[in-house]
């Protein structure tokens, strides 16, 4: 989702400006924009393309400079809507993430003498300041900022005056580094490599940076700015010899999953887990897949009460026990719906267990406890490898808790995996066939269902194919009346106790002419399953699975020629509610 950078210096920082802007793109955009003041005269150039071409019209350069990846919300993408944003006068102007949930009544109350030139809620902010700074000074009017706007917002402005750039941060994240120069941005990972310290706004922050210098306050005047050494983030962002970023990182798994052998985890999360007698998981998209995944295992192989949420879904009540215990999942740490439900599970004093692939995330803040899945950075936006590792977190956690011994099975993967590769040419077969399908439906049962969840959520993110998931018991309840000899139905067999139910289904399925695939089990298989696999245990197959699931997806959207690290829409890091 839209990303912001902003730098200040004595030397020239395009350069600067334009990488951060770049690693601001694995997280999704539309159109992107840079301005930059000179000579108190704004200079600014913008795309509705990458940043590729946003570059090569760039005829300038200086010493202050603020940018901005745009993922479209509140207006449709146009080099019109892409920020920066100047305020009607030109005298102002802004880069902002986020939403302003009463942007009409503002316009309303306090705008109504001002010409709009963009559909977006952004141009209300400038123009904002452009109004209050008729009374007071520029860093009152931002601070008042805080008494009008509603919603979430990290804004870089600068007025054409001052050589300043002033910030200000409600609930979209938004980092200061030092290095050279002074730079404020969305993202850690826009940092420059020689950033020495840096601090991570907190909301109610707000304040300006210079060439030279930074000014932070806080609203409730607290004293409380912790500046953290900045160590180079250690991510290796080529491709490696792959086409695609999805691709690497697929293959990417068995190398990490060698971590999870001897994995440690604090004995603090474990006695939590331990002594609670309910775990309630939260998460969205690909995340709330492995949550489901893991609510199964704390379920059956801990015996303890869970249950996962969604968290744009998730209602916090006054049934929770006392003794529960929330584990939330994120691969980014920045999701907004689930910072948003961590704040009602806060409110009710309950703890939170994050299992994250990003350290120095929002949502590694707000939780009591942290566990980080080590995954390395994931640029793909679809998720690949978090969604195993995640899951075999959850995994190791559950047999943690209950004294399991979980090592042999585990190494019996690690040390096998690989050759789950060697089904490559059969998984690019079916996507061959299905690559100028519409519609796809995936079936499964118990643990299988939760695996054709993410399936089919994989499925359709990258390759447009629609696509969804039934519980095979389901199907007859409704959803049979889709299947025509038109239908592709593949069934996911991993466990034992299910696989008959799920056999059953298929033939039911395959009556009314739908084209079959089965993926299962060598102990579970059919001589005419379509991938079978070597056994492993129940409750570890998601791994062999996730693979070929997310494999058949990669090469179904490389069939159709998609954008597939940057599917349209759709972003990787999802900060507006
Ligand atoms: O960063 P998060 O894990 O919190 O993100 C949650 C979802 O937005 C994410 O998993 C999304 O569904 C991915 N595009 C899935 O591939």
């Amino acid at each position: 989702m839209c990303g912001i950078i902003g730098c200040c210096s004595n030397h020239n920082v395009l350069h600067n400006t334009i990488n951060g802007l770049k690693k601001l793109e694995y997280r999704g955009y539309d159109s992107c924009g840079i301005t930059f003041l000179l000579n108190k005269e704004f200079h600014t150039f913008k795309s509705i393309k990458r940043i590729e071409d946003l570059s090569k019209n760039i005829n300038i350069d200086g010493g202050l400079a603020i940018a901005h990846t745009r993922w479209a919300t509140h207006g449709k993408v146009s080099l019109d809507n892409a920020h920066p944003i100047y305020s009607s006068d030109k005298k102002y102007i802004i880069v902002h993430n986020g939403i302003i949930e009463n942007y009409l009544k503002i316009k309303d109350t306090y705008l109504k003498e001002y010409i709009f030139y963009t559909e977006t809620d952004t141009e209300v902010i400038i123009n904002l300041i452009d109004y209050l700074n008729k009374k007071c000074t520029m860093l009152e009017s931002i601070k008042r900022l805080y008494e009008i706007l509603e919603g979430t917002y990290a804004c870089l402005i600068i007025d054409k005056n001052e050589d300043k750039i002033y910030f200000i941060k409600n609930k979209s994240p938004l980092i200061l580094g030092f290095s050279n120069e002074l730079i404020i941005t969305s993202d850690i990972l826009a940092l420059p490599k020689n950033t020495k310290k840096y601090y991570r706004l907190k909301d109610g922050d707000y304040g300006y940076i210079t060439k030279d210098t930074y000014s932070l306050f806080n609203i409730n005047d607290q004293n409380h700015f912790l500046f953290l050494d900045y160590y180079p983030l250690n991510y290796d962002i080529s491709l490696k010899g792959f086409k695609h970023y999805m691709e690497k990182e697929i293959y990417e798994i068995p190398d990490l999953l060698h971590n999870y052998i001897n994995k440690k985890y604090e004995n603090r999360i474990i006695n939590t887990l331990k002594n609670s007698n309910k775990i309630y998981l939260v998460a969205s998209g690909t995340s709330f897949n492995a949550a489901s995944l893991g609510a199964l295992f704390f379920s059956q192989i801990s015996k303890k009460e869970s249950y996962a949420f969604i968290s744009s879904e998730f209602q916090i009540d006054n049934t929770y026990d006392d003794k529960a215990i929330f584990v939330v999942i994120s691969q980014s740490g920045e999701t907004a719906d689930l910072i948003k439900a961590i704040s009602k599970i806060k409110k009710k004093n309950y703890e939170v267990i994050a299992i994250c692939n990003v350290e120095n995330s929002t949502i590694k803040e707000m939780s009591d406890y942290f566990i980080n899945i080590n995954a390395g950075v994931e640029i793909a936006v679809a998720s690949t490898k978090s969604y195993t590792l995640s899951s075999l977190v959850m995994y190791q956690l559950a047999n943690i808790i209950v004294d399991n011994d979980y090592k042999e099975k585990l190494t019996d993967i690690v040390d096998n995996i690989s050759s789950i590769f060697d089904v490559k040419d059969k998984i690019k077969k079916i996507a061959s066939y299905i690559s100028n399908k519409e519609h796809l439906y995936y079936l499964g049962k118990g643990i299988d269902y939760l695996l054709c969840n993410e399936a089919s959520l994989k499925l359709k993110e990258i390759s447009y194919i629609h696509s969804e998931s039934f519980p095979s018991g389901e199907l007859k309840h409704g959803s049979i009346a889709l299947i025509s000899s038109s239908s592709i139905v593949i069934g996911i067999i991993t466990d034992p106790s299910n696989a008959n139910l799920i056999r059953n289904s298929l033939e039911e399925v395959k009556s009314r002419g739908a084209k079959t695939y089965v993926i299962s089990l060598e102990s579970l298989s059919l001589d005419s399953d379509s991938i079978i696999i070597k056994d492993f245990d129940k409750y570890l197959s998601f791994i062999p699975i996730s693979i070929i699931i997310q494999l058949l997806a990669y090469f179904t959207a490389l069939n159709l020629g998609n954008d597939i690290d940057k599917p349209r829409n759709l972003a990787k890091s999802v900060t507006v509610e």
